[in-house]
């Protein structure tokens, strides 16, 4: 990797600087362009592994390197001191997370870290915004929409490793006051998506039926998700960073409150134990799990189900066919819809696409880059 020498950058015209990981693909690069167009300078860190050049925003910075290169990270921080970091490079597919768990973890837990530890060099890095994953890291819950204080329970490594960086930025945070928001997607989708992975079925529906191909529902095409488009999660990604400050504070106070309670409880735990003198005859109420605050779901709350996305998108398109029904695809969660309230409370945000709108993007980009 080659970098240029610098002079020292102290943000050009008082710009924040902002370092987007993954700035060549899908969602780093609507990150990208929406920071541009809000007067940031924006510098990317991509290896290009499934992001595209032609994604790259001309007026940001590009260094292609892994983000588990430890050196050339380093030098990267230093030449430009980034006062905002988006973290969105992972390694995205679950499946290849099972067949693969080592290299999963190792860009999508080592990789994070050698990021976070570039965030203690000796200028301050104000905060970190992390692509979590709302799809993954609650599992498969009873009840919906799955709120923030659900339990984590990923079952593949792709989701124990969103899980692992969460934990790991709560650590930095409590131990090098380093700020940051984990903002949990739900499935995204939108212009750009790669519609060759598996990741976006979506994506996969739009180029087969553009092209007069008949897609293949997995199983009873059933399976509920939680969709949102990709400009709304940049709009959440420069909210998170606009608020950054403030929402450190609120968190802050948060868990002084929680610790108070915590204190209140305990005390009022020992005056009825001393006061107590039968034994218990009722069991102990389960604890509530703890609320993780920096941690906030992004979606829309609406579930939609794979028939509902063919017949709309039969619609969009005036697709002639109707599809084909293949076996299902074995280790698919049958539904994830996120309670999305809490990002609306602590950021204001609330998704400006309804998913029909969304979906009319989405095509009208297909039609015109890949036909
Ligand atoms: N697409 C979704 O529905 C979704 C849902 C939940 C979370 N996420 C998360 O959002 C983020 C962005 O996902 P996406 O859908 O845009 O995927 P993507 O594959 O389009 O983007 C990932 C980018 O990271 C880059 N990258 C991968 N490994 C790298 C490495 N070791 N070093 C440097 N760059 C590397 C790739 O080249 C690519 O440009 C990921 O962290 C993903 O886990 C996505």
């Amino acid at each position: 990797m080659k970098l240029k020498k610098r002079k020292e950058r102290v943000s050009e015209n008082n710009r924040s600087i902002v370092l987007v990981t993954g700035g060549a693909g899908f969602i780093g690069s609507h990150i990208v362009d929406l920071l541009i167009q809000n007067n940031y300078e924006v510098v990317i860190v991509d290896d290009l592994s499934s992001g595209r050049e032609e994604n790259i925003n001309q007026k940001a910075r590009f260094y292609n390197l892994n983000i588990t290169d430890q050196k050339a990270l380093i030098e990267v921080f230093k030449q430009e001191k980034p006062d905002y970091i988006c973290h969105e490079a992972a390694q995205i597919s679950v499946s290849f997370s099972v067949r693969d768990p080592l290299f999963d973890a190792q860009t999508n837990i080592l990789g994070s870290l050698n990021l976070l530890q570039c965030c203690l060099l000796n200028h301050k890095v104000k905060g970190v915004v992390f692509a979590s994953s709302g799809g993954t890291i609650y599992g498969e819950p009873e009840h919906f929409p799955i709120t923030e204080n659900y339990p984590f329970r990923p079952q593949a490594p792709y989701g124990i490793s969103k899980v692992a960086v969460e934990h790991y930025l709560d650590f930095y945070q409590k131990t090098y006051h380093l700020p940051y928001v984990a903002l949990r997607y739900g499935n995204v989708y939108g212009p750009r998506q790669d519609p060759y992975g598996e990741a976006g079925v979506i994506a996969i529906f739009i180029e087969k039926m553009l092209k007069g191909e008949i897609p293949t529902i997995n199983g009873d095409g059933e399976y509920i998700r939680d969709y949102v488009y990709v400009e709304d999660v940049a709009q959440a990604n420069l909210l998170a960073l606009k608020n950054m400050v403030k929402l450190s504070k609120v968190v802050r106070e948060i868990e002084k409150n929680k610790e108070k309670e915590k204190e209140e409880d305990e005390t009022k735990a020992k005056t009825k134990a001393e006061t107590e003198t039968e034994t218990k005859t009722t069991p102990e109420p389960e604890p509530e799990p703890e609320i993780k605050l920096n941690g906030l779901n992004l979606g829309t709350g609406r579930g939609i189900s794979v028939n509902e996305i063919f017949s709309l998108l039969k619609e969009i398109i005036k697709f002639p066919h109707p599809a084909h029904y293949g076996p299902p695809r074995a280790g698919d969660l049958r539904k994830n819809v996120l309670d999305c309230r809490l990002i609306k409370e602590v950021l204001g945000w609330q998704p400006q696409f309804d998913f029909s709108a969304g979906l009319e993007e989405t095509v009208r980009w297909f039609k015109e880059n890949i036909h």
